[in-house]
């Protein structure tokens, strides 16, 4: 069974090839467009997804070294995300499997996000043959641009929510904050470059605590605005002079919100099976706090690679490998949607 995949939910175009949960090639093509106006811009984005959709669906092939006749059926992420885009990854995507009579199969993007822990390399010399993979029931930590989620995992297509942000997603969070300290989009990644050299433990941001195992980032980054209008009228250069110690204080505020939830969810649960997924799982101190209170309180941790944290068409492609397997496919009559629960 062999599997081509399209992620366009947001602003990379994505195209996977996969047999049998092995990724064969994976082809991200990044919008750099959108650093120029501090976010994504979504109509932007969509035009970019046109642009990219078929040289990286004929990359994707190419580096797999399969031919479009040898494949089983075609993923594409159905939602959630932006229109626009998401128009562009699924109308590919139907059209392809309409020309080559193949089945199509449509993926949830936060449900593909968990299940990006099942993704194995391909069996060559040098690569580990097998990764270790969550059992199940297991607790995922979503955290990305547009989510903040905990959510149980009882099998890889049934999964429920339960905790998730009432407000900003912790990606945003950190890409606002960047925002304000004038560093370019997407700034996540990049407070996470300046806090690896500050002290986290310089300034200290009010971490607001929801009820349950719900999270909530509008109160930290208001706190955060304040924090640099009061300095920099003390000191004009004050961002400047402490960058390093500011980003690595937010990061930890942020880090230690997030934590704390899971900690309670895994006493809540009893489960001490944990992984993280979503862009923001590159985060470093989210990564080697994990790993520090996982070894602290007996858990199993499971970060996944780099490649499978920021959006990507190898995780759709595992997860529609479970969906082939299951036999859930979909009619040519199916359309995006902007918002799509688990
Ligand atoms: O999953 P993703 O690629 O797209 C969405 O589905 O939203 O996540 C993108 C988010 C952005 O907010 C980006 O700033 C954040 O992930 N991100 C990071 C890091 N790498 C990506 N945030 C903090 N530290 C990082 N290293
Ligand atoms: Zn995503």
């Amino acid at each position: 069974m062999i599997l081509l995949a399209i992620e366009s939910s947001c602003d990379e175009t994505s195209a996977s090839v996969m047999a049998h949960g092995r990724v064969l090639s994976n082809v991200i093509a990044t919008q750099l467009i959108h650093g120029q106006y501090g976010g994504v811009v979504p109509e932007l984005a969509s035009r970019a997804h046109q642009q990219h959709i078929v040289v990286v669906v004929a990359e994707a092939l190419t580096q797999a070294g399969v031919a479009k006749t040898e494949l089983s059926a075609i993923a594409f992420t159905r939602g959630p995300g932006l229109l626009g885009s998401l128009l562009v990854g699924a109308s590919f995507a139907k059209a392809f499997a309409l020309g080559l009579g193949l089945p199509l199969i449509e993926v949830n993007h936060m449900q593909a996000h968990v299940l990006a822990h099942f993704i194995q390399e391909p069996n060559v010399p040098g690569n580990v043959p097998e990764k270790a993979v969550p059992e199940f029931p297991f607790l995922c930590l979503t955290v990305s641009g547009g989510h903040t989620q905990l959510v149980r995992v009882d099998t890889p297509l049934n999964m429920t929510v339960i905790g998730q942000t009432q407000d900003d997603a912790v990606g945003e969070a950190f890409d606002k904050s960047a925002k304000l300290l004038g560093l370019p989009y997407p700034g996540g990644p990049l407070i996470d470059r300046h806090a690896q050299r500050g002290n986290p433990l310089a300034y200290a941001f009010p971490q607001t605590d929801m009820p349950g195992l719900d999270f909530s980032f509008s109160g930290i980054k208001t706190a955060i605005r304040y924090f640099l209008r009061d300095h920099t009228r003390q000191n004009p250069a004050f961002v400047a002079d402490h960058l390093d110690d500011i980003c690595a204080s937010i990061q930890h505020a942020l880090v230690q919100m997030l934590l704390t939830k899971l900690l309670k969810a895994t006493r809540e649960t009893g489960i001490r099976q944990v992984a993280i997924a979503g862009g923001v799982s590159a985060n470093s101190g989210l990564r080697t706090s994990l790993l520090t209170l996982g070894k602290e309180q007996g858990w199993q941790v499971f970060i996944p690679p780099f490649a499978y944290c920021t959006d990507n068409a190898a995780m759709i492609a595992m997860a529609g490998t479970f969906l082939y397997e299951q036999g859930h496919f979909t009619g040519q009559d199916v359309s995006p949607l902007p918002r799509m629960a688990l």
